[in-house]
């Protein structure tokens, strides 16, 4: 935890989420990644979060980020990690690493769209599973991982 009692929630993106805005509005809607990362900071912290956020392309840059959460620390996580929830071990891998509770949040409707998408190797490490709701399904993340913290749930993964 932060200074302060203060809780850090990390909002952590892969790839291709940097072109939000650009990709396909009906799947994605039309905001860009900035615009999301406002709305979801400014909610978040009116639950009393402090928001840290990162995007990346890169897949060993993506572990490296969840190698620092799970060492130098953080009270929550929402991950949206693109393409790579649906066939990355190597993430899932390092996202065990992460002792906080964790939110899985997709824009999109994963589980009504390909076959391929319809899998997420990290759906048995998320806590709380968003999907199919735009932005709104980051709100609702961020309320229910703060629910899940003032049960106490948070400090021994036992809400996974
Ligand atoms: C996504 C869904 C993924 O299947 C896709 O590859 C993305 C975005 C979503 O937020 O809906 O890049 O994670």
């Amino acid at each position: 935890m932060a200074d302060g009692g203060v809780k850090v929630l990390w909002l952590l993106h892969g790839a291709n989420l940097d072109m939000l805005g650009r990709r396909d509005p009906a799947l994605y809607g039309s905001e860009t990644l900035t615009q999301l990362e406002r709305r979801v900071t400014r909610h978040a912290e009116s639950r009393g979060f402090e928001v840290r956020t990162f995007q990346t392309n890169f897949e060993g840059e993506f572990i490296e980020q969840l190698h620092e959460v799970a060492v130098g620390g953080g009270d929550a996580v929402i991950v949206n990690p693109g393409a790579w929830t649906h066939y990355s071990y190597a993430i899932r891998d390092a996202l065990e690493l992460v002792p906080c509770p964790v939110a899985e949040v997709h824009l999109s409707a994963i589980a009504e769209r390909e076959e391929w998408r319809r899998t997420s190797v990290i759906a048995d490490l998320a806590a709380v599973r968003v999907f199919g709701k735009g932005i709104d399904g980051y709100l609702e993340a961020v309320d229910r991982l703060a629910e899940l913290l003032a049960a106490g749930q948070g400090d021994d993964n036992d809400g996974r």
